[in-house]
């Protein structure tokens, strides 16, 4: 079985490979930390194990439900936010074909999600969709009282009864929360819904190999031990006893160090599929708030080629040299596709005729990688030998491992999230939650409210 592939060479020309071999010590030393739990955010370390330590019995347990409620289902709602959306929603949209929502044969629920926005238009729209469809709903929170996810819980929990009563909701509606504490495990033990526990050691970000992720992706009709499987592999890559060259995460980690050191601030994650597009989604949320605390942090940014080079290509090739790219390149694509002859050949094109669509999509990623590297733009390269559960498993504890450590390179604990807090007071505040009346009136004496 082949690998996820780390190639840095083509940032030599901006820090030099002695300086990124420079952090091994100390990276060995992060890496014992993540271990044996005793650096920053200790309590939060419950998914350096996760691929090793998940039980034969917890995946039955998630097939068992994920079968029994797939045959009864037209559509599967997810209700989360962050960590409680993105991990599924990336998983699933990178295996999926991108029109399975057009065909009518699926043999699988088509997964929705909502509570991920607060948008009045889309949650109308959605229940306007599902007014006459089979559909079940997952409620995802750790926390269980995120504002989002909760108002969109009563929406859908609402809808549900109305049309199939209290205990057709009893067969309709999961929880996945905290195993004691808040509102939603309150309600799911009093209303008597099915429950997957989030583990108390693991933050949200990092929850994909959690029933948070497991269960929806299992429900999209994926394979979630293969998932665990290559999550495994690169486990055992990146753990304890790894070579500093030979560890794909310590290398990433030490090379966008480097580079944020030497000014390059921001991170472009690249995908030239777009299948991968919330694979960036979700990068995005584990390194912006892993990362950016204390007035530090390299910014995620993330761009799908080939269509962004066509609005973003010109500010990374020309503007300000503040960039660095982070290619994620898919080796073999999972069809075929030749470029017909064409006997007038109009359009200059009968020298790529029965080519591969492939071929021409990685000249275009490696033009651009020579057209960016030569701009001053660094690029770091990451290929995957194909879009399957097992290799995105890979990526998925690669970026997470690599993200612990990078964290801890900066000096910042990597897994709280202090700063999410400040626009939800804001908005209790506004929107006049009892207990939040002194912070109303700051806010309307400060902004002539
Ligand atoms: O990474 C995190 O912890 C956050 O982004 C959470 O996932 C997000 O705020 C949702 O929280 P909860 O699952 O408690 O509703």
């Amino acid at each position: 079985m082949e690998n996820l592939k780390l190639n840095i060479e083509k940032v030599s020309d901006f820090v030099s490979l002695k300086t990124i071999g420079g952090y091994s010590s100390e990276i060995s030393r992060h890496i014992e930390t993540l271990y044996n739990k005793t650096g920053k955010g200790n309590d939060f370390l419950g998914w350096v194990n996760l691929p090793s330590v998940i039980t034969e019995k917890e995946i039955k347990e998630i097939e068992k439900i994920a079968k029994n409620l797939k045959s009864k289902i037209e559509y599967l709602i997810v209700i989360g936010i962050g960590g409680s959306h993105l991990g599924a929603k990336a998983v699933i949209e990178s295996l999926s074909d991108s029109f399975s929502a057009m065909k009518k044969d699926r043999e699988n629920p088509f997964v929705l999600f909502a509570g991920q926005n607060i948008s009045e238009d889309y949650h109308c729209e959605l229940l306007g969709l599902l007014k006459d469809k089979e559909y079940a709903v997952v409620v995802i929170s750790k926390s269980g009282t995120t504002t989002e996810p909760a108002i969109a819980f009563r929406l859908f929990k609402n809808d549900i009864e109305k049309r199939w009563g209290k205990d057709g909701a009893k067969e309709r509606i999961i929880a996945v929360t905290d195993a004691r504490k808040g509102a939603l495990k309150q309600l799911a033990d009093k209303e008597g819904y099915k429950t997957f526990e989030i583990p108390d050691d693991v933050g949200g970000r990092y929850s994909v190999l959690t029933p948070v992720g497991l269960l929806p992706i299992a429900l999209a009709g994926f394979n979630i031990r293969e998932l665990i499987d290559g999550a495994k592999a690169m486990q055992k890559l990146t753990g304890l006893n790894s070579q500093f060259e030979e560890n794909p995460a310590a290398v990433y980690a030490a090379t966008r160090n480097a580079l944020y050191k030497s000014n390059h601030k921001i991170e472009i994650l690249v995908n030239y599929n777009p299948k991968l597009h919330y694979i960036s989604e979700w990068w995005k949320q584990l390194y912006g708030e892993s990362e950016g605390k204390e007035n530090k942090g390299i910014f995620p940014a993330a761009v799908d080629f080939t269509s962004d080079l066509h609005s973003m290509g010109q500010y990374i090739q020309d503007g300000l040299r503040t960039i660095f790219e982070t290619v994620i390149s898919v080796k073999e694509p999972n069809h075929t596709l030749l470029i017909p002859e064409d006997k007038e050949n109009l359009d200059k094109l009968n020298f790529l005729a029965n080519k591969p669509l492939d071929e021409v999509n990685k000249m275009a990623e490696l033009g651009t990688i020579l057209a960016h590297v030569d701009g001053g733009v660094p690029n770091i390269h990451i290929e995957i030998p194909k879009l399957n559960e097992f290799y995105i498993g890979q990526l998925l504890y690669f970026f997470e491992i690599a993200c612990g450590i990078s964290g801890y390179l900066l000096d910042v604990n990597p897994f709280d999230q202090p700063g999410v807090e400040a626009y939800k007071n804001n908005m209790f505040a506004l929107l006049g939650k009892p207990g939040f009346e002194e912070a109303t009136k700051k806010i309307q004496e400060k902004f002539s409210l």
